[in-house]
């Protein structure tokens, strides 16, 4: 089988600071894998290298099989992957729709913006994709008035819709009510279903468990371990955290 992405013994320095080190990492087709680490464990790092936006010291990233050499953000972009962040820029003075569309407008046969198109298409994503129920909510509303597990949805359905293959997700419930965490957690199963694949970092185990497939478990820069949800219970997933906390190792 070819995944979709494979880290092979990337390394990492920050002059003195070994933030990697020999990280062996896939990501399969149609899979969601939850990365777990304490604070400084290496998992931000490790998402900056495959978005491009820090160049490894050491080793190879390889997009569906083939070797790719000096990644960049826009590059990785092109490959696919697209990172949804807690403090993800949206222009909130903007409508929705905008949102949606900001910098990849369509244009009608004239070359100008398909305005009717793009509201059209957003509130199809609105209802079909974002599950917004509120009547409050429509594609010409402002974003600034939306709540954060909202704006979360906004950019999860843009990078679905424009054909993100990898979905990329640090910490993206930090700050956010238990109600959003629920809805943020219901949109990274629709990136699931979606048939796409997502990295999901989460300081909340509970939350990785629900939604991951597989859990890498991180631990000074290292890979400590990994499992098939399916295979472990959480309480299990919970004490070998604690174990790798205090010995730096599972057994
Ligand atoms: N730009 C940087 N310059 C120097 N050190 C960094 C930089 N980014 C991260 N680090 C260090 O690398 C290690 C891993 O950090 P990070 O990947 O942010 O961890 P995590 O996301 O798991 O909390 C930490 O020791 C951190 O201080
Ligand atoms: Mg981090």
């Amino acid at each position: 089988m070819e995944y979709r992405l494979e880290l092979r013994n990337i390394s990492k320095y920050f002059g003195e600071v070994r933030a990697l080190e020999n990280i062996n990492f896939q990501l399969g087709q149609n899979e969601v894998v939850g990365l777990l680490g304490d604070n400084g464990a290496g998992k931000s790092t490790l998402i900056k290298i495959i978005t491009g936006y820090h160049q490894p010291t050491a080793g190879e990233i390889l997009f569906a099989g083939k070797k790719v050499d000096n990644l960049t953000v826009p590059k990785a972009r092109q490959l696919g992957v697209e990172t949804v962040y807690q403090e993800r820029a949206l222009a909130e003075l903007q409508t929705l729709w905008r949102n949606i569309f900001l910098g990849r407008e369509l244009n009608n046969a004239f070359g100008l913006l398909d305005v009717q198109r793009m509201k059209q298409e957003t509130h199809r994503l609105m209802t079909q994709s974002m599950g917004f129920t509120s009547s409050a909510v429509s594609p010409d509303s402002r974003v600034g008035t939306f709540s954060g597990g909202e704006k979360q949805g906004v950019a999860i359905v843009r990078a679905l819709f424009f054909d993100a293959e990898i979905i990329i997700l640090d910490e993206p419930t930090m700050g956010l009510s238990l109600k959003e965490t629920e809805k943020l957690i219901n949109f990274v199963r629709d990136i699931k279903k979606a048939g796409k694949s997502a990295i999901f970092i989460d300081h909340n185990i509970l939350h990785v468990y629900s939604v991951a497939d597989r859990v890498v478990v991180i631990d000074r820069g290292q890979v400590a371990g990994q499992f098939l949800t399916k295979d472990i219970t959480l309480d299990q997933l919970m004490n070998k955290m604690i174990r790798v906390a205090e010995t730096g190792s599972f057994d």
